[in-house]
């Protein structure tokens, strides 16, 4: 056997494991049968996840807040505040698990989740080669649904995104292989169940809440078998909504369009692939203000977590501006968390005194802005 007879008989045994392992995944994905129903709960339990970096800067000033509007529900215990410790960098690096198994386990007796950004080491850091905590608790829990809303009233714009939030690039990110010194390579999973519940998801959102045109976003011109078949699926369920208008575009030309004046007023709901929803979301609040002023919600059947689009901005921390961290991305996140759990009323109440919040102040996370517990004192003024 010659060098590279060896060297591909040692690969398709790796590969043969992991078409397994998503075969078998894709299979389960058929059979997802528990639903959390807010309603029959008799306490609907919070974890509360500071995270790292700034994360615990923006959680205090959430938690203060929470605290405050939901003082009855907290009393009566309809409603717990649960803080789940040990989800930090330096927990995660000295047991090396991404996410510590005894931090799963009090997640999971959780309902929803308010999550802080936690810090991925990178590879030159000393620190053990984790995984992205987001991206473990995501597939864990099997959150997949990745809804962010962008919101410019002065401007027209009212987009929300759904994100695939399980599959693509991110199934086997961390199980690419580097083949040799001249060979790298990754994988990106596409599966039936997994593209009609993201699809679904959001045509059911549109339908809902009155929005008239859904968009498709993927790169199906170029990966043919994976976005081709979310294109090919994402048409199919938009066959049950004929009175919403379906049309697809190329994630290139999407980044294009959002910037485009002309025409980006016009989009209302998209559906991505979770790389292209991870990219596209980014500029999307950025357009918005900044990737600080912006909300995700991680939505699975069971489970969800909601969270600020960005990550830990260890440069902020560097540079010691951590105090300056702008709550309102993870506020926004706890806007979603209360619908979510069915408090419609304390979503908007809270979702007005941050809007009021963030036009009174300037949170340019510079050492002149304002800081996150000056944020919250104007949300508690406006609430
Ligand atoms: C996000 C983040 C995450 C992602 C990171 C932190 C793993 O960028 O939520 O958009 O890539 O999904
Ligand atoms: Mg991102």
């Amino acid at each position: 056997m010659n060098q590279n007879s060896k060297i591909n008989a040692e690969y398709l045994q790796i590969f043969d494991k992991l078409i397994t392992a998503q075969l078998d995944r894709a299979e389960r994905l058929k059979h997802d049968e528990c639903f959390t129903d807010f309603t029959s709960l008799e306490k609907i339990i919070v974890g509360i996840i500071p995270g790292d970096g700034i994360g615990p800067v923006i959680m205090t000033e959430a938690v203060k807040i929470l605290n405050i509007l939901l003082k009855d529900e907290l009393e009566s215990g309809k409603i717990e505040l649960r803080p789940i410790d040990g989800l930090t960098l330096e927990h995660r690096a000295a047991t090396g698990e991404t996410v510590p198994k005894e931090v799963l386990a009090a997640i999971q007796r959780c309902h929803v989740l308010l999550k802080g950004p936690t810090t991925t080491p990178d590879k030159n850091s000393g620190l053990p080669n984790l995984e992205s905590a987001n991206v473990t608790l995501r597939k864990e829990l099997d959150l997949f649904a990745n809804v962010r809303p962008v919101s410019i009233p002065e401007l027209g714009i009212d987009w929300t995104f759904y994100r695939e939030n399980t599959e693509g690039e991110y199934s086997l990110g961390s199980s690419g292989i580097a083949v040799s010194d001249d060979l790298s390579v990754d994988f990106k999973v596409t599966t039936t169940a997994g593209t009609m519940r993201i699809a679904r998801a959001a045509f059911e959102f549109a339908k809902a809440n009155g929005k008239t045109r859904v968009s498709i976003v993927t790169k199906a011109n170029i990966m043919k078998k994976t976005d081709g078949k979310f294109l090919d699926l994402c048409y199919r369920v938009a066959k049950e909504y004929p009175k919403i208008k379906t049309d697809d575009w190329y994630v290139d030309i999407m980044a294009a369009n959002l910037v485009n004046p002309e025409i980006r007023a016009d989009f209302q709901v998209f559906i991505l692939p979770n790389l292209y929803g991870d990219i596209i979301t980014d500029e999307a609040a950025q357009i918005q203000g900044g990737v600080g002023t912006a909300g995700s919600a991680n939505v699975g059947s069971r489970y969800a977590m909601f969270e600020a689009i960005h990550g830990s901005a260890p440069r902020m921390v560097a540079d010691g501006l951590a105090d300056k961290a702008n709550p309102a991305s993870i506020l926004k996140a706890a806007v979603m968390l209360l619908r979510h759990i069915g408090r419609p009323e304390k979503a908007d109440r809270l979702d007005r005194a941050v809007n009021a919040a963030s036009s009174l102040l300037d949170m340019t996370g510079t050492p002149e802005s304002s800081s996150a517990a000056e944020f919250s004192d104007a949300v508690l003024s406006n609430l």
